[in-house]
């Protein structure tokens, strides 16, 4: 079973893609979390992308297509994915759909801007792993530290306000549209869509998804 959590910038994707891969038999496959990797290492690919995701835009869609067709090479034996970050744009999603990777269920995560800039100042992240901590709403054991390595969390450049304004104004521009996109393919029958008022708190959010 292929899922995909849709939804704008700090609604909540990461986090619950950790929850749903650690209680389930997924793969996972982050985009964002691959293009920090790729940032790190100073890869081209990271030489690229990083001004573009500092500033908020989006990467772009050939580059990311190329980087979801090896992921999917490397991981042929997963026996279900759950895809956050990807697809964002209605090019991503029919290339998807024209491969054909088949989307089962898509959660999509509502949550009104102000609640996000809010999430975005408290996140904190163990960049080797992409683990997501917030301050107030889900702190690591040892203030700063990751639970699990013991290493030190990292703030993301591109939890700026601003950038973070700029990457919302994306959202809407190019990624909301995807919303209608597949309640319209899950209207034919083609998938499951779900909307979950990801507002709440995460371990409602969690039982709204696991009980549907
Ligand atoms: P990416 O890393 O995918 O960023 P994003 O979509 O903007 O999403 P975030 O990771 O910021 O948020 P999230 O929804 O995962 O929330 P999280 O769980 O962390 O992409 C980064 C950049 O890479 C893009 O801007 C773009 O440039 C590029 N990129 C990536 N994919 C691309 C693609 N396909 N095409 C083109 N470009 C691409 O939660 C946020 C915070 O809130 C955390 O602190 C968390 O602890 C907290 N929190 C979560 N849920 C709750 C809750 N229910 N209640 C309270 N707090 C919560």
């Amino acid at each position: 079973m292929n899922i995909l959590l849709l939804g704008p910038p700090g609604a909540g994707k990461g986090t619950i893609a950790q929850v749903l891969v650690e209680t389930g038999n997924y793969g996972l496959l982050s985009t964002g979390h691959m293009l920090r990797q790729a940032i790190a290492d100073k890869t081209e690919l990271g030489l690229k992308a990083q001004a573009i995701m500092d500033s908020g835009k989006l990467v772009s869609d050939e580059i990311m297509l190329g980087l979801v067709a090896q992921f999917l090479a490397d991981n042929v034996a997963a026996s279900g994915i759950v895809f956050d970050g990807f697809p964002r744009t209605l090019v991503q999603a029919k290339a998807m759909q024209e491969r054909p990777i088949k989307v089962d269920k898509v959660i999509f995560l509502r949550v009104a801007d102000e609640v996000i800039v809010a999430r975005m100042a408290g996140r904190r992240v163990h960049p080797d792993s992409g683990r997501v901590y917030h301050l107030v709403n889900n702190p690591p054991v040892t203030p700063n530290i990751d639970d699990i390595t013991g290493e030190p969390l990292i703030t993301r450049a591109d939890d700026k306000e601003e950038v973070v304004r700029e990457r919302l104004r994306v959202y809407r521009e190019q990624t909301e549209p995807l919303v209608e996109f597949y309640r319209t393919l899950a209207a034919h029958g083609d998938m499951v869509f779900q909307e979950v008022d990801a507002a709440l708190a995460v371990e409602k959010v969690i039982a709204a998804i696991t009980s549907n």
